[in-house]
């Protein structure tokens, strides 16, 4: 009897969040539309610490909400791995002066030299990036020794009830998003050889900027 080869779990999984997102990407900023009143609050406070004259990598550009607070003074290189949430960036970028480089990249598998970039930013990504800590190791090793690393990301808060409440609805936001809503991405963020700088809560102790810099041990 013939059998299929089992699938490479890695692929598989990130062929399937790819997908999920290039199935919203049309609808994606009209969904998102209730949470970005608050998003638009905080995304400035994250491109705001970026010094003038950083080569900067984003991360998970998605349809580009973030390209109207690119500083002018920085270069930019952003990249996503789902072909229609990035091609929902490009008119964005068009209009941005300078406009960033989009490059359709997977972040577990960075097309970059090490040491190629001063700070990289993402916000909303790691919760879901099929494996985070693959992609945060990425991140390490394009950033040069004391770059950092802006997140601006939503996590598993710990309290108690509120926390167990989004591990029952994290199957159906992975679902039908590809987001987990129940990350530590704190965590996650150190188990990838990062020395964790600051941590602010925005809101509750739910979304989080996140500063760290690559570790040197
Ligand atoms: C929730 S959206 C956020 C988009 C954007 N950063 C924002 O703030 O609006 C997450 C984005 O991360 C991208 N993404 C997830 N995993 C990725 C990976 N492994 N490599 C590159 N992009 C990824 C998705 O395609 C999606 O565009």
């Amino acid at each position: 009897m013939a059998t299929s080869p089992p699938p490479n779990t890695q692929e598989h999984t990130t062929g399937m969040i790819q997908h999920r997102y290039d199935r919203q990407a049309a609808i994606y900023d009209l969904f998102e539309t209730p949470t970005e009143l608050a998003w638009r609050r905080w995304r400035p406070r994250l491109w705001g610490r970026i010094p003038p004259g950083s080569r900067v990598l984003e991360v998970g550009v998605g349809t580009g909400k973030n390209i109207r607070w690119h500083p002018p003074e920085v270069s930019i290189t952003a990249v996503d791995f789902s072909p229609k949430m990035l091609a929902r960036a490009v008119p964005r970028s068009r209009q941005h002066d300078p406009p960033p480089e989009l490059a359709l990249m997977d972040a577990q598998a960075l097309g970059f030299a090490s040491e190629s970039f001063d700070v990289a930013v993402a916000t909303c990504v790691f919760c879901s990036v099929p494996d985070p800590v693959r992609g945060l190791r990425e991140v390490r090793r394009v950033l040069r020794p004391g770059g950092q690393l802006l997140l601006l990301e939503h996590v598993r808060s710990n309290l108690p009830v509120v926390g167990r409440v989004m591990d029952l609805c994290n199957p159906v936001a992975l679902g039908l998003q590809g987001a987990n809503i129940n990350r530590n991405t704190v965590e996650t963020v150190k188990r990838a050889g990062f020395h964790v700088l600051e941590v602010e809560d925005l809101f509750l102790d739910i979304v989080k900027l996140i500063v760290a810099e690559p570790s040197t041990s």
